[in-house]
């Protein structure tokens, strides 16, 4: 029997474009495309068990090594800052990250023109924006949010928000726009530095099958 090897898989679009991968490399991903309330998914025949999880939760199942591999999106990697090996870039998910507020003059228009004594940012990413505005030497004030972060500025809790825009449409649809570029995002495949030596010939069969459906 060859070592079970675990994927930690961020539940939702870069689960089923990573199982699109999988599935062409010939492993079956019935049972985690259709996971209905279990937790833990399976291809028996190749002995590869899928956890579908909370995207930041993929990097602490990864470092803990209970999962050998896993996928996730850069921001969310960023943001967790854990010492994983990121192997590939897998091309999907792709987004940027970015500074957005109101356009020159347009908080008055908003409604909102609450003045702060420190320049306070929304976001769902802390450490990155802590980092982001560090390196410029800059004090901030991080208000962190779960979701909507966009609500930040349009009801005058922050000055910008620090947030992933794929579309632009929920930056549009509430006046802001785009202001600093901070990086571009996609999905990652990261491995656990431990499975990489003791799990080397399994972890390096999947690392290579993904990598060369990439490449058709
Ligand atoms: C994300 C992100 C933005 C939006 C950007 O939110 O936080 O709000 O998508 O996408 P767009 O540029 O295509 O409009 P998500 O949909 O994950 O929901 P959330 O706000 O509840 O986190």
């Amino acid at each position: 029997m060859p070592d079970i090897l675990t994927l930690a898989l961020a539940k939702g679009r870069l689960a089923e474009k990573t199982f699109d991968l999988l599935e062409n490399m010939g492993i079956d991903c019935q049972e985690p495309r259709n996971p209905g309330r279990q937790l833990v998914l399976w291809d028996r025949k190749m002995q590869i068990r899928f956890i579908l999880v909370k995207p930041s939760d993929v990097p602490t199942y990864v470092d803990h090594g209970v999962a050998d591999l896993g996928v996730v999106g850069k921001d969310t990697l960023m943001e967790a800052g854990r010492p994983l090996y990121e192997v590939l870039d897998l091309g999907f998910g792709k987004c940027r990250l970015c500074i957005a507020g109101y356009p020159e003059g347009n908080r008055e228009r908003s409604g909102n023109s609450v003045s702060h004594a420190t320049f306070r940012v929304a976001t769902k990413y802390p450490n990155i924006a802590a980092s982001y505005y560090g390196e410029m030497g800059r004090t901030i004030e991080i208000i962190e949010l779960h979701g909507s972060v966009e609500l930040g500025p349009v009801i005058g809790l922050s000055d910008v928000i620090l947030d992933i825009v794929e579309s632009g449409s929920t930056l549009r649809a509430n006046g802001l726009e785009v202001m600093e570029e901070v990086c571009p995002v996609s999905a990652r495949l990261v491995c656990n530095r431990v499975s990489l030596k003791t799990k080397r010939e399994r972890v390096q069969w999947l690392i290579d099958g993904l990598s060369a459906q990439l490449e058709q």
